[in-house]
């Protein structure tokens, strides 16, 4: 979710304005995804380099965090959706970790859209992270090698499929360290919008051309089915 701070700074409003906006986008976001039949909504939130933005906007973000968390989780559980965070845990402030906490235990038994939220995330991080979980719990493997399946159970997301395709707003065209090991064979989507301007119709413009798409993870095109 990109492009809050010029979608403001078009608007002669401060950055902060961006983001508040870009939280109304969420929601309708994940109403649409909900409404779409989407399983998997994953929101890169805040990376593990938005720490280096100035004091104020880091904590006017942490703001907002804690008032959604607040605010929609009752709307989330009604609507059968589950919440879950990926990310590091130990920088966020007791209370937003124990909301957090709170908000996944509540929705665990949800069965619609998986909304996981990405907060002090870097792909790296979670490779890293999760080698050494492996590593921990099998020490063995260090002596008899491990392959991509002994290491995908430790990683963040391992309760859902790799991503089908990855969105992002705001022009830039990179991954800016978000899911780097689950991208691998994820379709790329990139659109010039702000986030805040990424309505619905937006949403279905990207997955349309997702279903336009062929994916062949290595095959020829005769071996394939339609993506959609
Ligand atoms: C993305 O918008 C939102 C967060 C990282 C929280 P930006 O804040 O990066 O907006 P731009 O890139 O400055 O326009
Ligand atoms: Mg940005």
């Amino acid at each position: 979710m990109d492009g809050n701070g010029r979608w403001a700074k078009k608007r002669l409003l401060p950055r902060i304005a961006g983001h508040k906006q870009g939280v109304e986008t969420v929601r309708e976001a994940v109403k649409a995804c909900s409404e779409l039949g989407v399983r998997y909504l994953t929101l890169f939130a805040f990376s593990s380099e938005n720490w280096r933005r100035p004091e104020e906007e880091v904590s006017f973000l942490m703001g907002l965090f804690i008032a959604a968390l607040e605010r929609e989780i009752d709307k989330l559980d009604r609507n059968d959706i589950r919440l879950r965070l990926v990310g590091r845990r130990d920088r966020f402030s007791p209370q937003i970790v124990s909301l957090i906490e709170a908000a996944e235990a509540r929705t665990a038994g949800n069965t619609g859209l998986t909304l996981t939220i990405a907060a002090d995330y870097g792909g790296r991080w979670d490779i890293l992270q999760a080698t050494q979980a492996m590593l921990i719990a099998r020490p063995e493997l260090l002596a008899s090698g491990y392959g991509e399946d002994d290491l995908a159970p430790y990683l963040a997301m391992a309760y859902a499929p790799e991503p089908d395709l990855f969105i992002r707003t705001g022009g830039e065209a990179r991954v800016s360290n978000f899911l780097l090991w689950q991208l691998a064979y994820t379709e790329l989507y990139f659109t010039d919008l702000f986030w805040p301007d990424f309505d619905r119709a937006a949403l279905e413009a990207a997955i349309a051309s997702y279903c336009q798409r062929e994916r062949r993870f290595g095959r020829t095109s005769e071996q394939l089915s339609s993506p959609c």
